[in-house]
């Protein structure tokens, strides 16, 4: 990460290279809402590629794809309504609203400098809404605030129609939404994002070893993602900074621009969530140990990060600018398995265009590539650093004749001249 980095260099580098947009921008915008430009959508499926093959390689894990939607009852059971909230303050003489847990309420507020505070108030986290058309006949719903239930209230489903055995996980991508009072530090703290949880069933006696297992496995997983090291550290949480639903737990905290920061969360979640929905369903969430000859309720070991938030932390944890040939370049040294494009192909000069273009149509069925005509070689170079391209290969005016291309190097710059015929070879070497 470049020392001097700022948020405001992420969003606008997010912006002008089509990663990250405000939503709804046309009219406005929405707070704490973003769409994912074209190559941000291929950074996000990159990610949850390399999340999935992390979380289902030392451990039995199966995925499973769960609505957004869930009737009362679910939330009800675990905790949700009655716990989900945060505590909120204003300001009366500014109208501004914060946190009440992040500020201190016995000074003066940080925008205007007078004191003159509402109560503190509990502000309930999670969007509401009615099924159906007909008042009255209508059902509260809500828009899920962690994708951890879908897992819990299919949990007999998947055991009684999977060949999965005791212990097992069960994993999730998908979206969630909270209704953040303040929604900041861009796709840090957002009121619609995106989870990727893993939820792992275990006996009660074996659940605080697996703990300790998978804290090891998920800081491992960061370093195979190439996050630097010396940015991460590990956060126990004390009895009283628990989740409602939480035993135990650290978190995983990120170095950002703006101080350390939870990135994921590891829950002992007990048999907390099961047993609350055994209560309110009626229904039997056991599982039968064949040794004992007893049924018991598992214990859960919960590993959850969002998306978007690992998202952010590649971006800073990427981002350099260094000077080559006497000019200042920012590049995304991204991991060459998360970069959007994987290569580009550049000819030289028009002459070349169609030769390049052939190796291009070649390269995607199988990379995604990109193929740049425009401007000069050096410009096109830096187009594709500062979106972490990790290799150029350039079509110039001895490949017709000697069938190779120049490769170049996105962090050393590096280039040299392979055959045109080793082009996949070179690229299934960097993405190994
Ligand atoms: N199922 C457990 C759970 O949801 P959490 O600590 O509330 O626990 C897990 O959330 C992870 O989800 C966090 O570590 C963070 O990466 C991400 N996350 C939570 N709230 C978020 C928000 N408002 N915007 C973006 N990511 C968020």
């Amino acid at each position: 990460m470049a020392s001097d980095l700022t948020l405001d260099k992420i969003v606008a580098l997010c912006k002008r290279r089509g990663f990250v947009f405000p939503s709804a921008e046309i009219y406005g915008g929405i707070n704490g809402v973003y769409d994912f430009g074209p190559l941000g959508a291929q950074m996000r499926n990159n990610i949850k590629n390399f999340w999935i093959k992390s979380i289902k390689s030392n451990h039995d894990v199966v995925l499973i794809d769960g609505s957004i939607l869930g009737p009362e009852k679910v939330w009800t059971a675990s905790g949700h309504i009655d716990n989900f909230s945060d505590p909120m303050v204003d300001c009366q003489q500014c109208k501004k609203r914060y946190r009440a847990d992040e500020i201190d309420i016995n000074k003066s507020c940080p925008n205007c400098g007078r004191k003159n505070w509402t109560d503190v108030r509990q502000f309930h986290m999670m969007f509401k809404t009615q099924l159906g058309a007909l008042e009255g006949h209508s059902q509260n719903a809500y828009l899920r605030p962690e994708t951890a239930q879908a897992i819990f209230i299919n949990f007999k489903n998947i055991i009684t129609s999977s060949r999965v055995k005791m212990p097992f996980g069960i994993a999730q991508i998908g979206k969630a939404f909270r209704n953040e009072i303040t929604p900041k530090q861009f796709l840090f703290r957002m009121r619609e994002f995106e989870q990727m949880e893993m939820e792992f069933f275990c006996k009660a006696e074996d659940s605080e070893q697996f703990f300790t297992e998978w804290l090891k496995e998920r800081i491992a997983f960061y370093d195979s993602i190439g996050v630097d090291k010396n940015k991460l550290r590990q956060k126990e949480h004390s009895k009283e900074d628990l989740a409602h639903y939480a035993k135990m737990a650290t978190d995983i905290e990120y170095n950002f621009p703006f101080g350390w920061k939870e990135l994921e969360g590891i829950h002992h979640r007990s048999d907390f969530d099961l047993k609350q929905h055994i209560e309110l369903s009626g229904k039997d969430l056991s599982v039968f140990d064949e040794e004992s000859k007893q049924s018991y309720v598992p214990y859960v070991i919960e590993c959850s990060v969002g998306l978007d938030r690992l998202f952010l932390t590649l971006l800073f944890d990427s981002y350099c600018e260094d000077t080559v040939e006497g000019e200042t370049r920012t590049v995304l040294k991204l991991n060459p398995k998360i970069s959007p494009i994987k290569a580009a192909i550049l000819p030289l000069t028009k002459k070349q265009v169609e030769s390049a273009q052939k190796i291009y149509n070649e390269l995607k069925q199988n990379y995604e590539v990109t193929l740049d005509v425009s401007g000069s070689i050096g410009k096109r170079y830096r187009r594709q650093d500062e979106i972490g391209t990790p290799i150029c290969f350039t079509y110039d005016f001895d490949s017709d004749t000697d069938n190779k291309v120049t490769v170049r190097d996105r962090d050393t710059t590096k280039q040299e001249r392979i055959s045109i015929d080793h082009i996949s070879d070179y690229l299934n070497k960097i993405l190994k």
